[in-house]
């Protein structure tokens, strides 16, 4: 049997929607990206990202299901993500949503969105063989601009958050550190970029163990890297701008590969999957192919960031294990979700 899930996915500030098979391959994915609107105030604008949403929305949708060759009436449900996100933005998905459910008659699935990132990792194109699904229990490595925490997944839509950034999430240092930098909006690609002629070596920047717990930090190590710039400036030498994206890289990824490993044996976990926008990043993935025997799952570059076909995916496993929303479905922040 055929199942097939219209999703959509507004939390920031990319209109996505998408058309996914049975959980796993990936139909259509539509992802309208407002980064350069936001360019220029060097970061999201919330108020603008949500009338960009409104705008964006239904061309969005229909281009996902002519691009599926399908039409609203072959869906079997639809899918939005409830959170976290903007409230202003989540809105406008989750309301179209509930108007496209109720129009054709389909159940409404609501997703967290870190919860779709995680199921990014299960998605291959339609018409492939698929390749084997992770397998349980595995260990989620979750890294966006917003989060970074660590989950054990013992089933499906079963998580335990193990444990969570103290401070700023990996993608933000990330957004931060380029903004130090001089890099431009969004930092993350742009650290990427310019640590590729950079010496990560250079500068020792801290690695917060939090031993004992399997938490994160990264503010002592922007703040480190704060200090490091101004040391120079004051001295009127050019910053090393490679070096420094090198080094402050190499810190971001020693931390979570260290950290991540660890908590996988200690949980026996059997798998690893690393999602969310930072694991977009070489560096991180690299890491992770080449240096543990764990098998890996990371998503390909365009489910990293934030799209629609994730939301799919995990609406999927939701709708087949019964969970429907009601049409009084609100946005929501919590997680793990019950
Ligand atoms: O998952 P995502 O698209 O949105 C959230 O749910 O937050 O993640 C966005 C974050 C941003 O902080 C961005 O700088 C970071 O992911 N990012 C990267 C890379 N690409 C995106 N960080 C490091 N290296 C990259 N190549
Ligand atoms: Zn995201």
């Amino acid at each position: 049997m055929t199942t097939l899930i219209l999703a959509i996915e507004t939390s920031c500030d990319e209109t996505a929607a998408a058309v996914i098979e049975n959980g796993r391959a990936l139909v259509s994915s539509v992802v309208a990206s407002q980064m350069e609107i936001h360019a220029r105030y060097g970061g999201v604008y919330p108020e603008v990202a949500s009338r960009q949403h409104v705008l964006s929305i239904v061309p969005v949708v229909e281009q996902a299901l002519a691009q599926a060759h399908f039409t609203l009436q072959d869906m079997d449900a639809v899918a939005a993500t409830r959170g976290p996100g903007l409230a202003g933005s989540l809105v406008v998905g989750l309301n179209a949503a509930k108007g496209l459910a109720l129009g054709a008659d389909l159940p409404l699935v609501g997703v967290n969105h870190l919860e779709g990132h995680i199921y990014s990792a299960w998605i291959h194109d339609a018409g492939q063989t698929p390749p084997p699904a992770p397998q349980f229990p595995l260990l989620a490595l979750l890294v966006s601009g917003g989060h970074t925490e660590l989950n054990l997944m013992t089933d499906h839509l079963t998580y335990t958050r193990l444990g969570a950034t103290l401070d700023d999430a990996a993608g933000e240092a990330f957004d931060k550190v380029a903004r130090l930098l001089g890099l431009p909006y969004p930092g993350g690609p742009s650290v990427q970029k310019a640590a590729e002629e950079g010496d990560p070596t250079r500068f020792k920047f801290p690695r917060a163990r939090l031993e004992g717990t399997w938490n994160f930090s990264f503010s002592g190590l922007k703040t480190a890297v704060l200090h490091e710039t101004q040391k120079i400036h004051s001295s009127g030498k050019t910053l090393p701008v490679a070096d420094f994206a090198a080094s402050f890289q190499a810190a971001v990824v020693d931390a979570l590969f260290t950290k991540t490993i660890a908590a996988a044996r200690e949980f026996g976990a059997r798998e690893i999957i690393v999602a969310g926008g930072v694991s977009a990043n070489r560096a991180l993935r690299e890491t992770f192919k080449a240096q543990t025997d764990f098998p890996v799952h990371i998503p390909r570059l365009s489910l990293c960031t934030d799209n629609a076909a994730m939301i799919g995916a995990a609406g999927y496993f939701r709708y087949a294990l019964g969970h429907i929303a009601e049409m009084d479905l609100d946005v929501q922040s919590t997680w793990p979700l019950s």
